[in-house]
């Protein structure tokens, strides 16, 4: 049998695109989705028949009972966060047991994570990144030192000991030198991780074998990217980035799977621009224009619910995007939010000391001198929401997809009209190549 066939969704902007939704479109026929990278900092979002899920850690193939979910190696798993997750989506009637599988490999984030976060992220004179204080960074910063704690050794009750009462001492001792922090019980900490222990216990595999054996079989993979292209901790806007490898790149270490598995690459955008949390945002809008695309596009962070900043759609950016994941396609969403605009700005160069450059600076600061040159496309003032075919959009809304086509050199496979699972544009290319359900045979 032919070896399956694989797509990596990514966030082509700062997260939050839209990548959730779009995942579970491609569930109607991929077999199974494999999350790659981050924790509980992620919030996805599905409605499903005007039911609404917000996953952090599970993956979107959770929602169709036929498809497999798998929580990479490259993901940074708090086994309580997992539990309150799973026992929601049992209580939503959603079958979890048997459907998800998390990495024996896999990263554990433990209290002292998140101790250590807030006491950085509070200290007078640190840089604020304006994290989600789920203990990402610092997690991710043990994996590296080389000394975390992984899932497979969360399983073993005398390790986990040993490694709590170690890792206790020394945090305890860093938080009290540096933020004055209170000091967490080891004891307390211990008996609560062995017994979230038993519970995850019979998720946990070798999920690199499980992965690289449902190819073999012939099965189809999607990896979920979480974050996005420009939270990136090498490609992002450093030092205001998360801690993993959010782009393409990260889907292959994050899983174990090999490179030359990787058989597309789909980007998700939305059709303007977000960020939350702090950092450069070359296209941001401060003005009322900014609060009226929050509004309207509903722009409160899935997790944290803090307000997202707002800005037109940058075509640098998107460029850079394609260049570092290998964009083939492009997932255009949210266009029903510019449903309104008589015109709308997009940022189709930069300037830098009044050059235009095609380059993306390496520094934060390097961001505060580029201004953005932008053209006006006309809008369509008419409403998309619920569209599902192209031939309804209005004939504005297709030159702005086909101008976004044209300044990235990537395809428009999908586009996203409201926040529902059939809310959705399917392009026929985009359909064969990837063996979807025609718009025909969904309705
Ligand atoms: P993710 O982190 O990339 O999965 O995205 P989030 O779920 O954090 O944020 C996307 C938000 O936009 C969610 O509230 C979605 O329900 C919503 N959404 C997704 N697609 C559309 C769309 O096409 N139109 C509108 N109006 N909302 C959408
Ligand atoms: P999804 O998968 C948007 C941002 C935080 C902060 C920075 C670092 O839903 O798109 P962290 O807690 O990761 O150390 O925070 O990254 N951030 C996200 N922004 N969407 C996300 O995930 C994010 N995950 C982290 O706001 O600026
Ligand atoms: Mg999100």
């Amino acid at each position: 049998m032919n070896r399956g066939k694989t797509a990596v969704i990514v966030g082509a902007q700062w997260g939050d695109e839209g990548k959730g939704k779009i995942v579970d479109v491609l569930t109607q026929t991929f077999s199974v989705v494999a999350r790659y990278a981050g924790g509980h900092n992620a919030g996805h979002t599905v409605i499903v028949n005007g039911k609404k899920f917000i996953l952090q850690l599970v993956p979107g193939g959770i929602l169709r009972p036929e498809c497999t979910s798998v929580i990479g190696n490259g993901v940074v798993l708090d086994p309580m966060a997992l539990l309150k997750e799973v026992a929601s989506l049992r209580d939503a009637g959603v079958k979890v047991d048997g459907n998800l599988f998390i990495s024996n490999r896999a990263q554990v984030i433990l209290p002292y994570h998140r101790m250590m976060e807030l006491g950085s992220e509070n200290a007078p004179g640190r840089v604020k990144i304006g994290t989600t204080s789920r203990g990402i960074g610092p997690s991710y910063e043990d994996k590296m030192g080389r000394r975390g704690l992984r899932v497979a050794d969360l399983l073993d009750a005398k390790l986990l000991r040993t490694h709590i009462e170690n890792a206790c001492r020394e945090k305890n001792m860093i938080a009290h030198a540096l933020f004055n922090s209170d000091p967490l019980d080891a004891d307390k900490m211990f008996k609560e991780y062995a017994e979230a222990a038993e519970k995850i216990a019979p998720f946990v595999r070798d999920t690199a074998l499980l992965l690289n054996q449902a190819l073999a079989a012939g099965k189809s993979v999607v990896f979920e990217g979480a974050q996005g292209t420009m939270l990136d901790i090498d490609h992002g806007t450093y030092p205001f980035v998360t801690s993993s490898s959010a782009t393409s790149g990260g889907a292959v270490t994050g899983t174990g799977v090999p490179p030359t598995a990787i058989d597309t690459v789909i980007g998700i955008t939305k059709a303007y621009c977000t960020r939350v949390g702090g950092g450069p945002f070359p296209s941001e809008l401060t003005d009322a224009q900014g609060e009226d695309l929050r509004k309207r596009g509903n722009e409160y962070g899935a997790v944290t619910g803090r307000p997202r900043r707002t800005g037109w759609l940058d075509l640098p950016l998107l460029r850079y995007a394609g260049m570092i994941n290998g964009i083939s396609w492009l997932v255009v969403t949210k266009l029903d939010v510019l449903d309104h605009l008589k015109e709308i700005p997009v940022c189709v160069r930069y300037k830098v000391n009044g050059k235009e450059t095609a380059e993306v600076p390496a520094q934060a600061c390097g961001y505060e001198s580029i201004e953005c040159v932008y053209r006006n496309m006309p809008g369509w003032a008419t409403p998309t929401q619920g569209m599902r075919t192209v031939e309804e959009l209005p004939k504005a809304a297709r030159e702005y997809l086909a101008f976004i086509e044209k300044e990235t050199g990537a395809r428009v496979g999908m586009i996203s009209t409201g926040p529902d699972r059939e809310q959705t544009i399917l392009v026929p290319d985009f359909v064969s190549q990837l063996g979807l359900k025609s718009p025909a045979a969904r309705a």
